[in-house]
């Protein structure tokens, strides 16, 4: 492994190995992926660009997040948008269907800890034990929402859900 080329990404410090310098950093904390969200939103040249940097960030960013997508709603459909993960069956979701149709109807964050016992969870793949889904509103209408999915069981706490709906809020305001 070239470490010069590849930092690794787990909390330590700088410094050098034989004769190159790594660099070994910690996850951002909420408040710095947030500002970084911000300045993402600044400056993308389109929705669509805001939307994939943001489930790129927040993949890379948050070691239980498998599976980061952002679906729009259409009419009463749920679309597929940006996604980092593995590709899923469910493109397009009615809004009665799905964890992801029942946090669009409610317009409220939805945290599944067990997908397996949940009757409205479509399966996306084996994997998943658990899901966060976090409307973005603007002005009491849902536009879309942030979906992620984890390997883990009841992986997604309340640190996820305020970070997520924060960064529903930015996203909001500019999609
Ligand atoms: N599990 C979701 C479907 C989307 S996949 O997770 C990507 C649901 O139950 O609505």
């Amino acid at each position: 492994m070239n470490l010069g080329d590849s930092p690794v990404r787990v909390a330590g410090v700088s410094g050098k190995l034989r004769d190159r310098d790594y660099r070994i950093w910690a996850m951002m904390d909420n408040g710095e992926v947030l500002h970084s969200i911000a300045q993402i939103a600044a400056g993308a040249p389109s929705g669509r660009s805001l939307m994939a940097e943001t489930v790129s960030l927040l993949r890379r960013e948050r070691p239980h997040y498998n599976w980061v997508g952002i679906y729009l709603l259409e009419g009463n459909e749920l679309v597929l948008g940006p996604f980092v993960g593995k590709p899923t069956p469910h493109t397009r979701i009615p809004l009665n269907k799905g964890i992801c149709g029942a946090a669009a109807s409610s317009g409220q964050t939805l945290i599944v800890d067990d997908v397996n016992a949940d009757p409205r969870y479509l399966a996306c793949s084996l994997e998943t034990r658990s899901e966060i889904v976090v409307p973005i509103v603007r002005e009491g209408s849902v536009l879309a929402e942030i979906d992620i999915d984890s390997d883990r069981p009841a992986a997604f706490t309340e640190e996820d859900r305020t970070l997520l709906e924060s960064a529903a809020e930015i996203l909001a305001d500019n999609l």
